[in-house]
């Protein structure tokens, strides 16, 4: 359906690109300069995280990895600090991996085709579009979460997107849409779009350019769309972590986590399962409590497939082991000097609690 716009007919694509000129948002930073790579970064990092997080975050990374050589070179746990805090660790050892197969393949010249992209890991089909369209201007395709809300509304699509069924349908819409020309900036303003006005709750249907043919909006039922996934109830995992700190307090035991599963290469509190002996483990590795053990309240850290529910059991040691020294995926960190690591989220925090009580 033709869109009345002040008794002007347009598409879908002009409405969208009009509503950019004057509402889209041109001074992100890698909307500044942009090439493959800041773009690739900063798609990834806003993979399930909001533009106003990744903004000091993107900055940061930039500012130590500003081409594909200095992250291909980098140290991983260098690269991990930096993405502590923001999650889905995943992501940043992905990225550390292209970066790496980028430099080693070409000397760090960023592939442009799109077949080239997907076969990148941690790059989709909707990253490499948005790479080559928000990077060079080039003809492709997105459908990131914000494109697939819009779409579902505009055309009332049913089904929820993760079907191969409905995602088939939506990338069939969205390649509908997309203009040959402009694709820079009609990609980020379905972005922008789908951020600032089509949004999950509440959209603001009487500024949006699409009003007037969204049959979502027109039959009053945005609500209910997208559809949303069958929820299943998260089952909840319980671990405690031993926050082992040294004779004068100032140190504490990190151990790194294996690069696969859960916080993959992260840094973390030794863990032990609930209901088992904590005199065991410190016998175990020749540690000796100087005092009692303190019991911190249960925290919460929530994944997407699972809750895991984390007891903090806190306790000093009488001295430093030596055979701590030999075991190279073990850290003392130093609370006043820390060394730069990737921590996961919940480790973070109770770091800062510690940092607070000494
Ligand atoms: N989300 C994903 N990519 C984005 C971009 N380029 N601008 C704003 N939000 C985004």
């Amino acid at each position: 359906m033709p869109l009345s716009n002040n008794s002007k007919q347009v598409n879908f694509s002009e409405a969208v690109l009009n509503w950019f000129q004057d509402h889209g948002r041109k001074n992100l930073p890698w909307q500044l300069n942009p090439n493959p790579y800041r773009v690739w970064v900063s798609e990834i990092m806003l993979q399930q995280t909001q533009v106003a997080t990744v903004i000091p975050y993107y900055e940061n990374f930039m500012q130590s990895f500003p081409e594909v050589k200095k992250l291909a070179l980098a140290d991983e746990d260098k690269v991990l600090h930096h993405w502590t805090g923001l999650g889905y660790y995943a992501r940043a050892r992905n990225l550390h991996k292209t970066a790496k197969l980028i430099y080693d393949k070409s000397q760090g010249v960023f592939p442009d085709t799109l077949e080239e992209l997907v076969d990148l890991p941690g790059i989709g089909r909707s990253t490499a579009g948005a790479i080559l369209a928000l990077a060079d201007d080039k003809h492709a395709v997105i459908l990131d979460g914000n494109v697939k809300r819009v779409l579902c509304r505009y055309h009332c699509v049913e089904g929820w997107s993760g079907q191969s069924s409905t995602q088939k349908q939506l990338w069939e819409l969205a390649t509908k849409h997309t203009p040959v020309n402009n694709c820079r900036s009609y990609t980020q303003a379905m972005m922008d779009l789908g951020a600032t006005l089509c949004t999950r709750s509440k959209p603001s249907c009487s500024t949006c350019p699409l009003q007037h043919a969204c049959q979502a909006h027109l039959s009053q039922r945005t609500s209910e769309f997208p559809h949303k996934k069958p929820r299943k109830k998260l089952p909840v995992k319980v671990t405690q972590m031993l926050i082992l700190q040294s004779k004068n307090g100032t140190k504490v035991l990190l151990e790194k986590r294996p690069p696969h599963g859960i916080w993959g290469s992260l840094w973390s509190f030794p863990e032990i399962q609930v209901n088992t002996s904590i005199s065991n483990f410190l016998q175990n590795y020749g540690f000796i409590a100087q005092d009692e053990i303190i019991s911190w309240n249960s925290m919460r850290h929530t994944f997407s497939h699972f809750h895991l529910d984390i007891k903090p059991q806190v306790l000093r040691l009488e001295k430093e082991p030596a055979m701590l020294m030999e075991k190279h995926d073990w850290h003392w960190y130093d609370l006043k000097s820390p060394k730069q690591l990737g921590l996961a989220a919940p480790v973070k925090a109770l770091l800062k609690k510690l940092g607070n009580q000494s």
